[in-house]
């Protein structure tokens, strides 16, 4: 890599940050391209997240940014205008430095999307999907599923209240879409099992190891995809047992290419290098792709 008075800036923005692949994939992928910038992590606490925003402004070489937890709803006011996709989830995973202003956006339902029809050959039209989860994250995968024409989303959630108030939020905007709301503890059975042919888990349960489960994960009885947000570990107790059952299952890595190929594509107007991107996660990757 070279660095000389041309040299761009790009960096992930959340706190903690030391996790995230995003330095290691979108370094990969400047590279590929052929781009002088450099992509860094920075860590910001909460209290600090106003002068982050200012310092990004004063950076005139500022390629763009990432935000991850816990700063992607918090950013929303400090920037000068968001993007539909932001604007819908209420929520930004990526700033866009465009005539002096930073403008908000969300790819990670479209990165999800993509996910699920480039690496795992899933098309979401008419299918019946389960969402575990209703915060942020459960807020961009099913306003996108319902979008691209999901006939069912069935929301599961700890907290009945936030599931439903999300549940009227895609239905508001998505009629077609059938939104219904089921209660989720540790030793539950997932109703309508038969009917559901995409699972995706948003929610944290999962990252460490002495998490309970989520539901009875033995009730998995059909083989269906899959899918957990989560890539560090790369295989949670979910995804294990998922697959123990016949399902096929993919970590969270996928969906991380993907909403990156789409924030490097606004970034730099060129076409994201997902192999190099893909290749850069390989030691994450062990066995997520089926
Ligand atoms: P994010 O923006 O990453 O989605 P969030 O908005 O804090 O994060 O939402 C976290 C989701 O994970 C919520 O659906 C939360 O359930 P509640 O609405 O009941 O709080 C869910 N979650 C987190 N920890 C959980 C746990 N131990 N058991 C079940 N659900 C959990």
């Amino acid at each position: 890599m070279r660095i000389d008075g041309h040299t761009k800036l790009a960096f992930v923005l959340g706190y903690p940050v030391a996790h995230s692949a995003s330095p290691v994939m979108h370094q990969a992928a400047l590279a590929a391209a052929g781009i002088n910038a450099v992509y860094l992590p920075w860590a910001v606490a909460p209290e600090n997240l106003a002068g982050a925003v200012q310092g990004l402004r004063a950076m005139e070489n500022l390629l763009g940014a990432n935000v991850t937890v816990p700063h992607k709803e918090a950013i929303l006011p400090l920037l000068d205008s968001l993007l539909p996709e932001a604007e819908a989830v209420g929520a930004v995973n990526t700033v866009i430095p465009r005539e002096g202003k930073l403008l908000g956006d969300n790819t990670d339902g479209a990165g999800f999307l993509s996910a699920l029809r480039q690496e795992l050959e899933c098309e979401v039209r008419g299918l019946t999907v389960a969402i575990l989860g209703a915060g942020g994250a459960a807020r961009a995968v099913a306003t996108a599923l319902a979008q691209a024409g999901a006939s069912a989303l069935i929301l599961l959630n700890r907290t009945v209240d936030r599931a439903t108030r999300l549940a009227e939020l895609v239905a508001s905007r998505h009629p077609a879409c059938r939104v219904t709301v089921q209660f989720l503890q540790q030793h539950q059975k997932i109703s309508h099992m038969a009917d559901i042919c995409l699972l995706v888990n948003t929610t944290s349960v999962g990252l460490h190891a002495t998490d309970p489960p989520l539901f009875d994960y033995a009730s998995l009885s059909t083989p269906i995809l899959v899918c957990d947000l989560i890539y560090n570990p790369p295989e949670t107790p979910l995804l294990r047992a998922a697959r123990s059952q016949g399902c096929r299952a993919s970590n969270g890595l996928a969906m991380l290419v993907h909403q990156g190929a789409l924030a490097f594509e606004r970034w730099t107007g060129v076409p994201a290098p997902i192999h190099a991107m893909r290749e850069a996660l390989g030691i994450y990757a062990r066995g997520v792709f089926p």
